[in-house]
């Protein structure tokens, strides 16, 4: 028999007991869940809501076999390279981390010094590069004027950094000065100004430029001139390029950002470069890595400034093209779907058509790919057309006429 009192002890010796045990699993699962990594807990709120850059279409029809690319401004002519050379590069060695021969370069060919240039991985790197110079993340913000690059606003938000648009004036796709004056305020500390725009494909008036450069005086404001060499082919552009703006030490706030992914046929070098004040370079060489431009590129960018006058060749004639497509598009024979062709300063035209969505996915289906620009504002129902060389714009031409049908038949 087990008297009463030592039953009682039995029972408060076991309460706290499993107490005690139901604390220690309770330990035990939360220990187990600390130890368990959750990626999202650690990534930055900002990089967690970006919307990621969408890929021009091609990547999406990777079975189209041999596709005209007429979705990413490229020039389809390509570059003029020497490959006997590549085995001659010492790739077991670093690069210059300075870049001195190809700064060289840049410089004789943009009539700057070589202290008033800086290159990155694209101009892509070159724009991230300028936001994290000056932008205090959770604080700062940029400008953009829409429609515009994505890259600016994508750079922006995954730096933390908020973006402020004031769009372009439709139509004439100009910066609206009064506008960006108005919207200027301490946080904002970089102005993206591209010119000629993309996907407008117009260059910005100068004076424009040089009003909102006066007026931001606690602000970088960067010309994008990507596409710059297809303005004045004769001349890449000098007459209308803001260079000068910098080279004249009369604003030290503007900042060109430029690249050879365009007129000099290398996308896949992956070589962009700014030209601005020594100083700026000075604290933009602080940030980006040592060795971010890669002997391969160096290279390749070396050879074909060297070639310039073949570059400017295939320019001339991509120019001439953009004349003759933009002409074909306004015919009669295109009229009844083709309602607006912009004029363009660069290698591609924006184009006003009905159902531009539907066109470009018949044109894909024809393995013409080009981009589709309608949801940008001022955009409404617009592609933006690569121009290639003459056989790639012939085969854009064709399908476009067979998917729209001929006037008669649209009636
Ligand atoms: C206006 C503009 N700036 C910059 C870039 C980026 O060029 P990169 O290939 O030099 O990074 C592009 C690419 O399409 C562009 O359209």
């Amino acid at each position: 028999m087990v008297d009463c009192d030592s039953a009682m002890l039995g029972r408060r010796a076991v309460l706290p007991l499993a107490t005690a045990s139901v604390l220690v699993a309770l330990m035990w699962i939360r220990r187990r869940r600390r130890r368990v990594f959750v990626l999202d807990n650690i990534v930055r709120r900002c990089i967690l809501n970006a919307s990621p850059y969408t890929f021009p279409p091609r990547f999406d029809h990777s079975s189209v076999s041999s596709p005209v690319l007429l979705d990413a401004n490229e020039n389809s002519h390509g570059a003029p390279l020497d490959e006997s050379a590549l085995s001659r590069l010492g790739l077991e060695r670093y690069p210059d981390p300075r870049q001195i021969q190809l700064k060289a370069k840049l410089s004789a060919l943009r009539g700057c010094e070589p202290s008033q240039i800086f290159l990155g991985v694209g101009s892509d790197e070159v724009i991230d590069l300028l936001i994290r110079v000056v932008c205090r993340p959770g604080k700062d913000a940029v400008l953009v004027c829409s429609p515009t690059y994505a890259m600016y606003g994508i750079f922006a938000r995954v730096n933390d950094v908020q973006v402020v648009d004031v769009p372009l004036s439709e139509g004439t796709f100009q910066l609206r000065v009064d506008a960006i004056l108005q919207a200027l305020t301490s946080r904002v500390k970089l102005i993206f100004l591209c010119s000629p725009g993309n996907p407008t494909g117009r260059l910005l008036n100068r004076e424009d430029i040089k009003a909102v450069a006066e007026a931001a005086t606690g602000a970088l404001v960067v010309v994008d001139e990507a596409y710059i060499d297809f303005s004045v082919p004769q001349t890449g552009g000098c007459e209308v390029s803001c260079v000068d703006l910098v080279t004249s030490g009369h604003f030290s706030n503007v900042v060109i950002s430029q690249t050879l992914s365009k007129a000099w046929g290398l996308a896949g070098a992956r070589l962009g470069f700014a030209i601005a004040s020594s100083q700026l370079v000075s604290y933009v060489d602080k940030l980006k890595a040592p060795f971010n431009v890669s002997s391969l590129t160096e290279h390749v960018a070396s050879q074909a400034i060297d070639k310039a006058a073949s570059v400017l060749q295939s320019v001339t004639t991509i120019v001439a093209e953009r004349k003759r497509v933009a002409q074909e598009l306004r015919g009669r024979a295109y009229a009844h779907a083709v309602f607006r062709v912009f004029p363009s300063d660069a290698n591609f035209v924006l184009v006003l058509v009905e159902g531009a969505r539907e066109i470009c996915e018949s044109l894909a289906n024809r393995g013409v790919i080009v981009r589709y620009r309608g949801s940008m504002t001022h955009c409404r129902e617009c592609i933006r057309v690569t121009i290639g060389t003459a056989s790639e714009n012939d085969r854009f031409l064709e399908s476009l006429l067979d998917i729209i049908g001929s006037p008669t038949e649209a009636m």
